[in-house]
This record gives C-alpha cells, structure tokens and sequence, in this order.
C-alpha cells in the first residue's frame, strides 16, 4: 500500500520537471477558490452559516487552541492509518460527509464523491437531500461502503420507503441528522431568497420514491407546486423526540448514528437508546448561531461515552493536523464536507479527488512527521492545550 503522501511526490516529480496541480493544494484557499467560480447564491449557500457566522468561525478557532507536539525518533516511517468504524475496517480515519443538493456547484454532484471515495477507501455518507437518486449514487460508488443520512421525515410511510431503499441500495449504515429539522437563520441565503430546494433541486429522492409519490395526483415533473406543497412539512417545522429513536432502530438492519450530538448528557441518552455511534457536530455551524465549537464539545463526550458508543466528529475539519487533532481528544473518525464541494465546484469528480488526496497527504505527512505510525498513538499527551 503506497503511502497517501506519494501526492506531493507526484506533484514535484511529475514529468520529472514537476507538474502544478490543477487546484490549489492550501486547504484554506479553496473557498476562495470556489468563489471565484461559482454564482453567489449557491457559493453562498455552501460556505454561509447561521446568523452572524460565530458558530463557524469558533469551530475552525478551537482547532487553533490545540497544538500538536511532535515527537522524535519514533521510527514512524512505516505507519498505518486504518482504524475501525461501525465494523468496517477503513484505510483512514476519515469519511467524506453528507453534503446535499450538490448539483448547485457543478453537474457531477454527488456521483463524483461517490466514484472517488471508493476509488480512495473513504467511506461516503449520503445526504437524504441528493440531486442524483440514491440508488444512482450506488452505483457510483460499486463497491465503496457508503452510509445513508437521513433527514427524518415527518410521514412515516415515506421514511420507512426511504430506509427500505437504501437498505436494498447497499448503505450499510444510518446517519441520523437530529440538528436540522428546520433551517437556521442564513442571512445570505435569506438576501438571496435562495433554497434551492425550492425550484426541485436536491429533491430525487422525493421525486422517485414511491410511498411519496402515491400521494400525489400528478408527477412533480407535472406539478411541482403540488410536490413541493407535499415535502415541504415532511422535511421541516417537526421536531422529533428521543422516544421516537426507537421506530428508526427498529427499522434499520444495521448501525444507527446519531448526528448532531454537542452536550454530553444528548450523548448519554443516545447511549441510552442503543445506537451503535454518535457525530459530535454542529452542522458545520450552520444552524444554530453562538453556539460552542464543536471540538470543545469532543473531549467531554469522549471522556463520557467513548467505551459505550462510537464517537465520530465533524464540523471546521480543514487539514490533516485538524484530523489528528479530532483523533487525538476521542473522535475515531471525523467527517469532512464543505473542502471536498470547493473541489467539486473547481473541477467535478477531479476536484474532488485533489481535494481529498491533498487531505490524506496532509493527514499522513502530519501524523508521521510528528512521530505517530498510527492513528491509536494519538492521545491527548500528543496535544497541548493553547489556553
Ligand atoms: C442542510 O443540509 C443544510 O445545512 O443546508
């Protein structure tokens, strides 16, 4: 198995005088990157937050609060980053996160996530809210292991068909959303009046699915009105209980996580309901304004539930240093969005497969170099706290 970090030999030695990659390889230039390429309203709509931001910008903040203090000596020129989720063995400590209605940033949309995942070893988590149909997904990804989100919906006819899908599909694993059963206040997206939602992107799911369609008289193609008048307060305005947390266990044949865990006693009651596993997340601050980052959520939970459920974590994953600081405070692995959709919007599938082979290389050059050979090495004792 070669090395993730064979990337920069590629790039330095690449027709032997070197070849510059296509995009940028500064994780933290890609948004502005995909700016440049993209119309306001749907760069927006991906890089935009709630309300004034503070959320997103505490998420990428807490990272800084953490330094990793590298160790020498270690002979840690062989390593090993594969690690253990919901028992699949994965190469990496990293799974590419549910991102919906990607077909605002370039036509490739979700197949392209879904062909490089499994070209990588990454394992993909697909949005409910896909523009391609899950089962065309699927087949995107062949032989990838690939995880369903749900956005529970408030028709239990419609949830269970959708569950049934991804079942026969071959998602393996249940990805419950619990932070987004309405939207935040998005300032950009509401200046904009944009959801594209709204004009049926982001819908195929919906649109081929047959308990949802019974209860329609025409097609969405014929009405889109009438379809949308049917999923809009199936998808929002409803909170769940975690009561109901049983329907879906009972209901799925497989792993159960629950996504959007930031208090260590939602990760106790989720414990409590015997899901396999849990996302410390925020929703990459995209919903609720002012709250804590969610890396300063991880530690407790970890320290809480770790040995009872498994911990995975997302919200401001940029680097490999943010990987391994994740894994370090109790994550065993971490979900990463919105860099690989700055990569989608650059160049399609090939954006996204630099974007996530820069960030395996990163992830293995950092983990190596500051003598780790493997992803259980990593402990708090390799991290100092900044404050
Ligand atoms: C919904 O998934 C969103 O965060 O836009």
């Amino acid at each position: 198995m070669t090395n993730p970090s064979q990337y920069a030999s590629e790039i330095y030695l690449g027709g032997m005088g070197g070849t510059r990659p296509p995009f940028t390889t500064d994780p933290i230039a890609l948004e502005a990157a995909a700016k440049q390429v993209l119309a306001p309203e749907p760069f927006w709509y991906v890089a935009g937050a709630a309300t004034s931001g503070s959320t997103a910008r505490a998420n990428r903040a807490a990272f800084d609060d953490w330094r990793i203090v590298p160790r020498m000596l270690t002979g840690s020129t062989l390593r090993d980053l594969s690690t253990t989720v919901l028992g699949t063995r994965l190469l990496y400590p990293v799974i590419t996160a549910p991102v919906g209605v990607q077909s605002i940033v370039h036509a490739d949309a979700e197949l392209g996530v879904a062909r490089v995942a499994a070209e990588l070893g990454l394992p993909m988590v697909l949005s409910t809210v896909s523009s391609f149909p899950l089962e065309e997904v699927a087949e995107a990804n062949g032989a990838g292991t690939r995880w369903f989100q749900l956005y529970w919906p408030n028709d239990e006819d419609v949830c269970l068909s959708l569950l049934a899908r991804a079942k026969a599909a071959g998602f393996t694993a249940l990805f419950v959303t619990l932070d987004t059963w309405q939207l935040g206040w998005r300032p950009h997206d509401l200046d904009h009046a944009y959801l594209p939602f709204l004009t049926g992107e982001g819908l195929a799911n919906y649109w081929r699915d047959p308990a949802f369609l019974a209860g329609l008289e025409k097609s969405p193609e014929e009405d889109l009105g009438a379809a949308l008048m049917r999923w809009l307060p199936m998808f929002t305005g409803t909170d769940h209980t975690w009561e109901q947390v049983a329907f879906l266990r009972e209901h799925w044949d497989g792993p159960v996580v629950l996504k959007g865990i930031q208090h260590v006693d939602d990760a106790r009651r989720a414990v409590d309901t015997g899901v396999q596993g849990i996302v410390v997340s925020n929703h990459g601050g995209r919903q609720v304004d002012g709250a804590i980052a969610s890396l300063d959520a991880l530690p407790g939970i970890a320290d809480a539930v770790g040995d009872q459920v498994e911990v995975l974590f997302d919200s401001g994953i940029r680097t490999g240093a943010d990987v391994l600081k994740a894994v370090a405070l109790g994550a065993r692995a971490v979900l990463v969005g919105r860099p690989w959709v700055y990569g989608l919007a650059l160049g399609g599938t090939d954006g996204v497969r630099h974007v996530l082979r820069s960030l395996l290389a990163d992830l293995d050059l950092t983990l190596t170099l500051s003598g780790h050979s493997a992803p259980s090495q990593l402990t708090r004792d390799s991290l100092q706290a900044r404050r």
